[in-house]
């Protein structure tokens, strides 16, 4: 189970919604189920164009979830997963902070979702 928060400068407010990890598929499905407005165009991995940053507000520690090749290859092209974040991911199962949402399952534990809500513009980071 799983409280999921999309943030985006594009939105009124931020928008918590329940999902239960693993059932509601990708993070761009259950977006698109619950009208939440990720930019996406392939739904492939391959266009870049659903990219969020991740951001777990649990305690439970970081989740590693496996990037799949698509997402290693779009991520690494658009700059934002260097060969040692992919080293880290891989080897010490450490979660890189920016992933592709039709790439990127409902994890079991509460997550922040930031993604900039439109086509091709840059994420702008919380700090
Ligand atoms: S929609 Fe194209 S990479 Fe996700």
């Amino acid at each position: 189970m799983a409280n999921v928060t999309f943030c985006a400068p594009t939105l009124p407010k931020d928008i918590t919604v329940y999902a239960v990890a693993g059932s509601k598929g990708t993070l761009l499905a259950l977006a698109k189920e619950k009208a939440v407005p990720i930019p996406f165009q392939c739904q492939d991995g391959e266009c870049g164009s659903c990219l969020v940053k991740i951001t777990q507000l649990d305690n439970k520690g970081p989740k590693a979830q496996a990037l799949t090749e698509r997402e290693k290859t779009t991520l690494s092209v658009n700059g934002k997963l260097s060969k040692e974040l992919l080293a880290r991911a891989e080897v010490e199962d450490f979660p890189p902070a920016y992933r592709l949402a039709c790439q990127y399952w409902v994890p079991d534990g509460d997550i922040l979702v930031e993604f900039s809500g439109e086509p091709g513009v840059e994420i702008d980071l919380r700090k």
